[in-house]
């Protein structure tokens, strides 16, 4: 196959941009129920970010925490943001002021209950969404649509908390929220088509590329993202280094590698001290105190700057922890390990409806995850390998765990050819049948 020259490349991702906004079934006509106020649960990390999006927009927020200490915090952290970009001449002081205007901050869950639509971004627990959810259901104005920020939780639970799932929805913002340009519309069993099409326009709104999505665990961008870290880790087993790994990433076009990224997320998501995850490296690292960029060490020593520089100590946990010889493995197989199995995953989503179409694989990941441009996205990047060299190595990496098997439709592909970028999943499914 001759390789597309760069220009094929960006008319790709132009193309497969304008695609992802179009959803099959929605119309002009589709009704669109009207945004005025935002209602955001939780001003931590998230919640702020998420706030300022409407803000930004000119749209009013009212934002609820637990505690005034919890509140000030969080609108601190906006109005500091905000002050920078100002400080920086994006914008005059007063549209600072303008902007912190819009925010109403409040104690209580019960004082949403006008608002159009609420954002729920509170910790990653099932019992405390409940809780929350139970609530809104309570309180919310008939026609409220009710969203969560969920990174991971089942959203069909989560709307099975109301009598009205049809106004639930999954609005899967990205860290930082105020920055980062990718929305994840998540699409429920039961989400109504007015919903799906107002939180679509909403997207254009506060001028986010939205995806709609369906439920599955991590969704499209994580679940890819996780077969990647799998991959990564038992590399790690066998004894390359995290540097070799992302290193290796550096060189196929990610600004970050998966250990990189690790080290800027922090390591202690979801540890806690003298916990043992599945993860023994990472827990003997956050023990050390080595949680990532925040303490200036993690997988790396990070000294003054930003700049990850191989450490020794994290070595030497590797070696106690996996009992494994070094080795020098070439990128090429080390790219191959860590993006085969995305390209896989990414099929086996394709396969469970829970994307639209192959190009809107390659908006989430090019928008929400680096993927190189150059390269087109996993799946335009699928198409100039090739099927049969994929199923090769996911042949060899499936049979070692059960997870990485290959696709039923990459052993397709690679029988009687096609492309991975042409794979029709018929839209999304849904109990609808939508
Ligand atoms: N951090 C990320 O990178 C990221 C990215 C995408 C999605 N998410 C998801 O967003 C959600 C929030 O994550 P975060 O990183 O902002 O967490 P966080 O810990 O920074 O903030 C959570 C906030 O919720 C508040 N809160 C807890 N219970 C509350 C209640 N009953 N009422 C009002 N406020 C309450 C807490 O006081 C805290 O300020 C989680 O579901 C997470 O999975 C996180």
């Amino acid at each position: 196959m001759t390789a597309p020259s760069q220009e094929q490349i960006a008319d790709y991702i132009a193309r497969s941009g304008h695609a992802a906004w179009e959803v099959p079934g929605l119309t002009a006509a589709t009704p669109r129920r009207a945004i005025k106020t935002v209602g955001v649960i939780g001003a931590g990390t998230m919640g702020g970010g998420i706030s300022m999006n409407f803000t930004t927009a000119g749209i009013n927020v009212r934002i609820v925490e637990t505690t005034q200490e919890a509140l000030d915090r969080g609108l601190k952290v906006v109005r500091s943001n905000y002050q920078r970009s100002a400080d920086r001449g994006r914008f005059p002081q007063d549209e600072v002021e303008a902007r912190m205007a819009r925010f109403d901050g409040r104690l209580a869950i019960a004082d949403l209950a006008d608002c159009d639509l609420v954002i729920e971004a509170v910790f990653e627990n099932m019992d405390l969404k409940r809780q929350i959810f139970t609530e809104l259901n309570r309180v919310m104005k008939p026609g409220a649509i009710l969203a969560t920020n969920t990174s991971a939780l089942d959203i069909d639970e989560i709307a099975g908390m109301t009598d009205r799932p049809q106004d639930v929805i999954g609005l899967h913002f990205f860290s930082p929220a105020n920055v980062m340009k990718l929305l994840e519309i998540v699409r429920a069993e039961q989400t109504a088509d007015d919903v799906v099409a107002t939180c679509m326009d909403l997207a254009k709104t506060i001028n986010k590329i939205a995806v709609l999505v369906g439920v599955c665990p991590g969704f499209v961008g994580n679940r890819i993202l996780f077969a990647r870290q799998i991959q990564a880790n038992k590399l790690v087993y066998q004894g390359v280094l995290p540097w070799e790994v992302d290193a290796a990433l550096n060189a196929f076009g990610f600004k970050m590698g998966p250990f990189q990224m690790s080290d800027l997320a922090g390591l202690d998501i979801g540890w806690s001290k003298g916990a043992k995850t599945d993860n023994p490296i990472r827990d003997a690292l956050c023990e050390l105190n080595r949680r990532g960029q925040k303490t200036q060490a993690g997988f790396y020593d990070y000294a003054a700057s930003r700049t990850p520089i191989p450490s020794a100590v994290t070595e030497g946990i590797i070696r106690d922890i996996t009992g494994a010889e070094p080795v020098s493995m070439p990128q090429d197989q080390i790219i191959e390990t860590c993006i085969y199995p995305m390209i896989n995953e990414a099929v086996k989503i394709l396969e469970e409806n829970k994307a639209q179409r192959p190009s809107d694989i390659d908006v989430v990941w090019l928008n929400g995850y680096g993927w190189p441009a150059d390269k087109g996205g996993p799946m335009f990047f699928a198409d100039t390998v090739g099927a049969p060299a994929i199923l090769a190595k996911m042949e060899e990496l499936g049979a070692a765990d059960p997870a990485f098997e290959p696709a039923t439709t990459l052993r397709k592909l690679a029988a009687d050819g096609g492309k991975f970028t042409d794979i029709d999943t018929g839209g999304l499914k849904t109990a609808k049948g939508a």
